[in-house]
């Protein structure tokens, strides 16, 4: 079995997602010791950066158009992106709430990952996305300083959930610590700590 961590803070040592998401991968590996773990962080990883090039690349073939040689060097690059997501049996997503939502290093890796064709069909009866991906686990673990999950203002999980489910991956499982800014970097630690019972948990079901 192939677990990918997709590690969504830049901050390394500092990062309160990645710090919960350790004590996740921790008892993972106690438990399945064969397992293989990859960890892909969006900040280091070289993504595609998914401009005029891939845009088109992305709807010429829905519009009965021929990817030029440009297009198709850089579409080769996307569907790299994708193999590499799809080895993967298993998803760990470490991330924080960026202005509402996630951070913009996510958004590129998730322009990456979806796409017509690819990853997702559409049905125009239904007016719904058809996700091509195999259903498998994949385990959210997102950080916030104050947006509680389930604020009208939260379009960090809202839209996690939707998107990974249009490409096919509905097993969905949410761990979410919303009050991370404390007084001090002790109080801050105090709170992760009762997540880690949390994330223990969830990886003894993974
Ligand atoms: C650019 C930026 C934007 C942020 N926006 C929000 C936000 O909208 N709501 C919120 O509750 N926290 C916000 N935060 C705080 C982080 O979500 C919070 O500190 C989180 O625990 C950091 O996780 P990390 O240590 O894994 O990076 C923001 C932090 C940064 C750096």
């Amino acid at each position: 079995m192939i677990l990918l961590h997709v590690e969504a803070s830049p901050k390394g040592d500092h990062s309160y997602s990645s710090r919960l998401a350790t004590s996740f991968l921790d008892e993972y590996k106690l438990k399945n010791p064969d397992d293989e773990i990859r960890t892909l962080n969006v900040f280091e990883r070289d993504l595609p950066e998914f401009g005029k090039i891939e845009a088109l690349a992305k709807f010429a073939p829905i519009m009965g158009e021929v990817r030029n040689s440009e297009q198709e060097e850089a579409w080769a690059r996307i569907k790299e992106e994708i193999r590499f997501f799809d080895e993967a049996d298993k998803i760990l997503l470490s991330c924080p709430m960026w202005n509402y939502s996630v951070p913009w290093r996510l958004k590129q890796y998730i322009d990456c990952l979806v796409q017509p064709i690819e990853t997702f069909g559409y049905d125009f009866e239904k007016m719904d996305h058809v996700g091509l991906l195999r259903n498998r686990p994949l385990q959210f673990i997102l950080t916030r300083s104050s947006t509680m999950a389930g604020d009208y203002s939260d379009f960090q999980l809202p839209y996690l959930k939707f998107i990974f489910g249009a490409i096919g991956i509905r097993d969905l499982r949410v761990i979410t610590a919303s009050n991370t800014t404390q007084a001090s970097r002790e109080n801050t630690e105090a709170y992760l700590t009762k997540f880690d019972g949390d994330a223990k948990e969830a990886a003894q079901r993974f």
